[in-house]
């Protein structure tokens, strides 16, 4: 191949007996067979056996025996089969260089391995030592598996939209705030003092501007940063296949990603899967599932009850119907829960703002006295006839309440089917694929924190037609449609997008509806509205998260699992020890003091102080 080896370590087949080769790679093992050294050479593309017999080369053999595994080595020798009698089989069929071996007769060690942190063919439970030692970590096989896997789906991806006539364009990473939702990341400018630069949550405004500038059709594997709490799914650094525009319609991009993911899918993992995707309506989808990212493979569907329950004597529920809200159930088939469940999933619904959760054991359902529950009591026979007959309760069911305002009550009961789902182990084994759209989202939410207005995707949404007026006049409300829509897969967003305004008037009208004053508008977004009205084209597009495409298509735990260098759950990457103090002139010269509170300093010192000593333990 090169002037360091004549094969890769999976190249080598039977028809290659008696060839010289030379081979590089990692000692995977070393073996000792009565005398006979065994050593498993590999490189990125597979493995080869390395045999040293004393009998040849006894000093080689005794080096090739004290070698530790993850050295580096060179070997160069001859290709000879392996025995295969009636008697003795020394192939091994599960590799594909497995017939053969080299028979080595000289070798060169090129970095000598020291003892190390972990076994690499073992799962390794704690992540911390991982991410510590990732370039050890990522030579493991699940990890070189997901790295091959995200730079396919990535060159699928690549090679899509280049075929469709998309340009592919870097915008920048210093740059102006643009709000996704999340905190920005700042960085100070030297040569501006007391200014600073933000890395962008999403290159949204600049590819807006790039449709104003004429390319009509952009993408980008465009990193972003976002300084929010992580998760599973979350990282503050991410990729995004970012696409727009111009002179489209919702239909354009429904069928660009559709027919993009079902090339990603087919080439990747070999799987078809059925376009077009199915859509679902934003209210749909919260008032069936309590979720705007709906899990579709197990039924278990929200349920109203307000009816049934107007005039109840039970005042938690007659109550929040009278207040304007809902009464809403589901009923988990054949679940019984332990006492420690029905306290888990109160637990989840106090969390999602549930005052409690009034829940029913069905046990037999002709006889309703036995029914285990806080509430049976205070409900008529009527009102327990209509629910038996409403959620076709049956003996064993278990069935779930939530009372209050609608939006409120479905995602209490979104997050408790969720959780019941896991309990009862609905998905286990489950290899469905449920791909699909959810739009007619609404336009603004209403943040009762700030008592304002906020935008659901993000200000640069256009409103369906029909509101488009309403926003022009100022007739803000909740009920407003945007036209927005997420690509979902087994109940997580893949990505999400709109159409977007392009008129000075209606983007000025949508920041104003958002409580921004004159100044703040010009301050931030001036540069869009002077660029709205030079000629802006009509646009639109959406952006995936590729690290979540790639985690979810490799049946993957977590996001840092498709990820090279990742930060863990506190936002460290702990193998450069990042973030890190600065130095003093550093931070003189960008004008920056680092002022502490007194009390968070001596927490923090103590925290380092504990962390050390662990360490030392
Ligand atoms: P949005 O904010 O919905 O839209 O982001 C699009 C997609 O990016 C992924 N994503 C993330 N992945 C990992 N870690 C994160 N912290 C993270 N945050 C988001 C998700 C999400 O669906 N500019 C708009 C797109 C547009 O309107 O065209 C935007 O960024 O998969
Ligand atoms: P209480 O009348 O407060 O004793 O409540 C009876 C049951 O209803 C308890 O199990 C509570 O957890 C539950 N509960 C209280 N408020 C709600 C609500 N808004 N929605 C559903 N269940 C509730």
């Amino acid at each position: 191949m090169n002037s360091y080896r004549t094969h890769s370590c999976d190249e080598l087949r039977l028809s290659d007996v008696d060839k010289q080769v030379t081979l590089v790679g990692w000692v995977d093992t070393v073996r000792d067979h009565g005398g006979v050294i065994f050593i498993d050479l590999r490189d990125r593309a597979g493995k080869t056996q390395v045999v040293f017999h004393p009998e040849n080369n006894a000093q080689l053999a005794n080096d090739a025996e004290n070698l530790r595994v993850e050295s580096v080595i060179q070997v160069s020798g001859k290709v000879v089969a392996r025995l295969k009698t009636d008697e003795v089989d020394a192939t091994n069929p599960d590799l594909a260089t497995g017939e053969i071996e080299v028979d080595a007769a000289s070798m060169n060690v090129l970095n000598r391995a020291a003892v190390l942190p972990f076994q690499l063919d073992r799962n390794i439970a704690n992540e911390d030592i991982r991410l510590k030692y990732r370039f050890l970590d990522l030579r493991r096989t699940p990890m070189q598996r997901n790295m091959i896997l995200r730079h396919r789906i990535t060159k699928t991806m690549r090679d899509y939209l280049d075929e469709q006539g998309f340009l592919e364009i870097e915008t920048p990473i210093l740059s102006k705030s643009t709000p996704e939702g999340a905190r920005d990341f700042l960085v100070p400018s030297r040569l501006n003092p007391g200014t600073f630069y933000a890395l962008p949550q999403a290159p949204q405004q600049y590819k807006q501007l790039l449709m104003v500038a004429g390319m009509e059709k952009y993408f980008q594997v465009a990193r972003c940063f976002r300084d929010e709490d992580l998760r599973a799914d979350r990282q503050p650094e991410f990729t995004q296949i970012d696409i727009e525009a111009s002179f489209i319609t919702p239909e354009d991009v429904y069928a660009w990603i559709e027919n993009m993911l079902k090339r990603v899918f087919k080439e990747s993992v070999g799987r078809d899967i059925v376009t077009p995707f199915p859509r679902m309506t934003w209210k749909d989808a919260m008032d069936q599932y309590g979720s705007d990212k709906p899990e579709r493979r197990f039924e278990m569907k929200i349920t109203d009850c307000s009816d049934i329950f107007a005039n109840s004597e039970f005042r938690v529920f007659s109550g929040a119907i009278a207040n304007g809200g809902v009464v809403k159930a589901i009923n988990a088939k054949g679940f019984n829960p332990s006492v420690g469940q029905v306290d888990s999933l109160t637990q989840t619904a106090i969390e999602a703002g549930a005052k409690g959760l009034a829940y029913i054991k069905v046990r037999d359902v002709a006889n309703t006295k036995e029914w285990k529950s806080p509430i049976t009591k205070r409900l008529s026979q009527a009102e327990i006839d209509a629910l038996i007959e409403r959620l076709n309760i049956e003996s064993g069911d278990c069935i779930f309440f939530a009372a209050g305002e609608w939006e409120q009550s479905c995602t209490i009961l979104g997050r408790v089917r969720l959780a019941c789902g896991e309990f009862m182990e609905l998905l286990k084994g489950n290899t469905d694929i449920d791909l699909f759209w959810v739009n007619r989202f609404p336009l603004f939410g209403w943040d009762a924190e700030e008592q304002r207005f906020c935008a659901v995707h993000h200000p640069f949404t256009r409103p369906v037609p029909e509101d488009v007026e309403k926003v022009l006049k100022g007739e803000i409300s909740t009920d407003l449609c945007a036209e927005a829509y997420d690509v979902i897969f087994n109940g997580n967003e893949l990505g999400g997008g709109s159409i977007r305004i392009h008129e000075k008037d209606l983007q000025d009208a949508t920041f104003r509806a958002l409580g921004l004053d004159d100044a703040t508008i010009e301050e931030q977004f001036g540069h869009l509205l002077a660029a709205f009205s030079f000629g802006a084209p009509p646009h639109g597009g959406l952006a995936l998260g590729l690290d979540r495409v790639v985690m979810l298509i490799g049946q993957c735990e977590s996001i840092r699992e498709v990820i090279a260098f990742p930060k863990n759950n506190r936002g460290a990457d702990l193998m450069s020890e990042s973030p890190a103090p600065a130095e003093p002139n550093q931070l003189r010269d960008i004008h920056i003091q680092v002022k502490l509170p007194e009390k968070l300093r001596l927490k923090l010192e103590a925290e380092k102080a504990a962390a050390e000593a662990e360490q030392n333990a």
